[in-house]
């Protein structure tokens, strides 16, 4: 389909159907080109402005003043996934200062460091996942293992045992169909039941006192005098079960499909795995899986040109960012020789900067390294299946099939 012709003004871009068959590259380069704050016309009458550009991502993320995450939530409903009033709890969706409280100590238990020492489970997690299809030689990488390895680490940090991994992955997945249902709350159900669940698995964590676990880790904390509570620590479980999971596992499906896309670069990482940090920036830039987040306008500004009315929607739109002429040269090519790409997947850059993102490159870089090492001849076998979703870059289906190999574990 050629966009050249459309009138932009007519353009929803937040429907879903522009995302059928992936990024629609030239749309949003004509945005970007010819209105990169468009007002963008919504089904129900109302509106949104759509911000496209590198720098105008940047801008808006960097000013908390002016575009908030906590007056009208981060979706375009207010209520979309959960009700505001509770949706307000989540890191997500606070401004500063309640924001910078919570932000700095929710780090304490986020360090490098942190990170570091998790590296020997992520490895175990993916190792066991590659485990469970490497003789067959053949799988649905999506579902084996995309979804596998990213639920493993959430999981195993909250301190869920791995027989109640299904029915997590049954509420995981309740909470991602909700952020593209048509009605609002979809999510509120689910949220409470995770919640008694959650609850009784601190509880249980604190009694044993294991201080190298997350809830040990974040109740030991503490900025200025200040900690969090228990309940506050549960809520932080529910958002790292948003947050953590479904992010980690697009990046990896979407990455995989890129590199199976560009087998001369697969090859690369085989021969010489010392490539695969770069090659994630890479992935993370051009599969994007956020592709946008909205602020609202606490009072009147100007961006871009255009006059932003208080209460306005903006919409950030970072996977449009990530492929902006002006900071990525021939940014629709796939090139894990990148240096550093400059890419806005973990956010804007301002203080909601995601904070899992540390632990998110060390999943997928392992991940990587034990494919690229076990799954010899790694080849798309038949279609692949998108998520319905403009917010979301999901893959639902990636068939694969590679030369069969021997288990590593027990
Ligand atoms: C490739 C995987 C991931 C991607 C693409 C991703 C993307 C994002 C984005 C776009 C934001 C919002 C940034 C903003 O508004 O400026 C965010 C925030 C956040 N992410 Fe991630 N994320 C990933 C993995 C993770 C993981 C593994 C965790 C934790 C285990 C995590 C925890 C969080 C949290 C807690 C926030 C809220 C930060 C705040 O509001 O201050 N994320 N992430």
């Amino acid at each position: 389909m050629t966009t050249d012709t459309l009138d932009l003004t007519d353009i929803d871009i937040t429907d879903a159907t522009w995302f059928a068959d992936g990024m629609p590259y030239e749309l949003f380069a004509r945005m970007r080109r010819e209105a990169p704050v468009r007002w963008n016309k919504l089904p129900d009458g109302t509106g949104c402005w759509c911000v496209t550009r590198h720098e105008d991502v940047s801008a808006i993320s960097r000013d908390t003043e002016t575009f908030s995450s906590n007056k009208a939530g981060i979706f375009l409903h207010p209520d979309q996934v959960l009700p505001l009033d509770l949706a307000r709890n989540l890191l997500l969706y606070m401004d500063p200062p309640q924001h910078t409280k919570y932000r700095l100590i929710l780090q304490k238990a986020f360090t490098p460091n942190t990170v570091k020492k998790l590296e020997d489970i992520i490895r175990a997690r993916v190792t066991k996942t590659l485990d469970a299809v490497v003789e067959a030689g053949e799988c649905d990488f999506a579902h084996d293992i995309a979804v596998p390895i990213p639920l493993g680490m959430i999981t195993q940090l909250m301190g869920v045992p791995d027989e109640d991994i299904p029915q997590f992955y049954a509420w995981t997945e309740q909470i991602e169909a909700a952020q593209r249902a048509d009605e609002p709350n979809a999510a509120s159900n689910v949220f409470m039941e995770m919640a008694g669940y959650i609850h009784a698995q601190i509880e249980r964590q604190i009694g044993e006192g294991n201080e190298e676990s997350l809830v040990m880790r974040l109740r030991a904390a503490e900025v200025e005098g200040e900690q969090l509570t228990d309940p506050e620590i549960l809520v932080f479980f529910g958002l790292l079960a948003f947050a953590g999971n479904d992010t980690t596992r697009n990046t990896l499906a979407n990455g995989m499909h890129a590199l199976l896309e560009h087998p001369e670069q697969l090859q690369e990482l085989v021969d010489d795995p010392s490539l695969i940090p770069a090659a994630i920036e890479e992935i993370l830039r051009y599969t994007s899986v956020v592709r946008w987040f909205n602020r609202t306008a606490t009072k009147d500004t100007e961006l871009g040109g255009q006059q932003i009315k208080e209460g306005d929607r903006v919409i950030m739109w970072y996977a449009s960012a990530s492929f902006d002429e002006e900071v990525t040269e021939d940014p629709t090519r796939f090139d894990i020789h990148r240096d550093k790409p400059d890419h806005k997947t973990f956010g804007g850059g301002g203080r909601h900067f995601c904070l899992g993102a540390g632990l998110a490159r060390a999943e997928l870089r392992i991940s990587l390294e034990e494919i690229t090492s076990r799954l010899k001849d790694i080849k798309q076998s038949g279609d692949l299946e998108r998520l319905p979703s403009s917010w979301a870059n999901g893959l639902v289906k990636l068939p694969v099939t590679f030369t069969p190999g021997p288990k590593l574990g027990e």
